[in-house]
């Protein structure tokens, strides 16, 4: 039964009032990013003023008032006024995921939302009504040609892995911890991307071998760009056409909600024929609940999955109706209360 509405939300409705402004909330923190607002107000040492802030960003001191009042209001920013001067400062929050350079920065995530997702999803009427991407209208890609249009240049598939990259520093800790994985020795992080998540995986089990499996010019793209050490190894392939390198464990972190169940299924019994006896396979997806009434990101999510690819998001019955479809037994389900879960399954 849905929740009944006080009187005070019927008179005014500030819940929804705060939904239909959150296009804009968003695009102020996308704006404040890609002017580097809290990029200078860590380095700076200081609090700073909005003209000073609008000087060193080449901005109007009008416009950077504006924008840097919103964010104190959405309290992403700290102001004090000193002889009737307002002096702005990061909260935390800003400086640890909002500044480019810190360890746990979501800047990759936020230029990708801006700058690719916030134009498709402008769209979003003409997927639902059509119940398919739009990649033929919009970039002339085939709707099944997934990958080519997330990756249809150089600058938009270096931005897809930065966003890909940006969640598992906040998120892998909470999968990793989900099952005790110490007894795969060779794990296999299959659609592995930059690594981001195979590298949590081999810090926190480090007897263990982990290897990115990932297509060839996604393999190029992150040793171009992202490369950082060698705790994990990169091997480049498809995993529809090319053999999957042998395994103990194959981690799938957003992989079978790229695609339609068909696809999925060719892709697991793939995995369960290459699996050894004993071995797994860890999904790793945002989980929607049974009864339908959310995790409301997840069903973003699988909007955006309609959006950008063939896939959606499932509820957990239907991951566990796949898995025994192609042989995998003893599923388990582990939901972290974070964005992410994550589902175990043995051969
Ligand atoms: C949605 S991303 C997920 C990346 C990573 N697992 C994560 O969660 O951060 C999908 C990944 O699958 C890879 N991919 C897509 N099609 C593939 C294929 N046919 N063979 C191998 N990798 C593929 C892409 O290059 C990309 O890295």
């Amino acid at each position: 039964m849905a929740k009944q509405l006080s009187q005070r939300e019927m008179d005014y409705p500030d819940k929804l009032l705060e939904y239909l402004n959150g296009f804009r909330f968003s695009k102020v923190i996308f704006s404040a990013c890609e002017l580097g607002v809290f990029d200078l107000l860590l380095t700076s040492q200081e609090p700073l003023s909005a003209q000073q802030v609008a000087q060193e960003l080449s901005a109007s001191a009008d416009g950077m008032e504006r924008l840097m009042d919103t964010l104190v209001g959405l309290q992403i920013l700290d102001v004090e006024t000193t002889n009737a001067t307002a002096l702005y400062s990061n909260t935390d929050l800003a400086s640890r995921y909002l500044a480019k350079g810190s360890p746990r920065s979501l800047w990759n995530m936020i230029i990708y939302f801006s700058q690719s997702l916030y134009p498709l999803w402008s769209g979003l009427g003409d997927t639902v009504r059509a119940g398919k991407n739009q990649n033929e209208k919009n970039f002339g890609i085939p709707t099944e040609d997934v990958f080519h249009a997330i990756f249809r240049t150089e600058e938009e598939m270096v931005k897809f892995l930065g966003l890909m990259d940006s969640t598992w520093a906040m998120d892998g800790l909470h999968i990793v911890r989900a099952f005790d994985l110490s007894c795969f020795q060779k794990v296999v992080d299959v659609g592995g991307c930059t690594g981001a998540l195979a590298r949590e995986v081999a810090k926190a089990y480090p007897s263990s071998s982990v290897t990115v499996f990932d297509l060839p010019q996604t393999v190029e793209m992150v040793q171009k760009h992202f490369a950082r050490d060698d705790t994990v190894m990169f091997q480049p392939g498809d995993f529809f056409t090319d053999d999957i390198p042998p395994a103990d464990l194959y981690i799938l972190a957003r992989i079978i909600h790229d695609w339609p169940e068909e696809k999925g299924l060719k892709l697991l019994k793939k995995i369960y024929d290459t699996c050894k006896t004993g071995g797994g396979v860890l999904l790793v997806e945002a989980l929607l609940l049974e009864n339908r009434r959310g995790p409301v990101l997840a069903q973003v999510f699988s909007l955006n999955m309609m959006i950008q690819t063939e896939g959606r998001e499932r509820h957990p019955s239907d991951y566990i109706q796949m898995l025994n479809k192609v042989g995998f037994l003893n599923v388990q389900v582990s939901r972290t209360e974070k964005t992410y879960d994550a589902i175990l399954a043995l051969k």
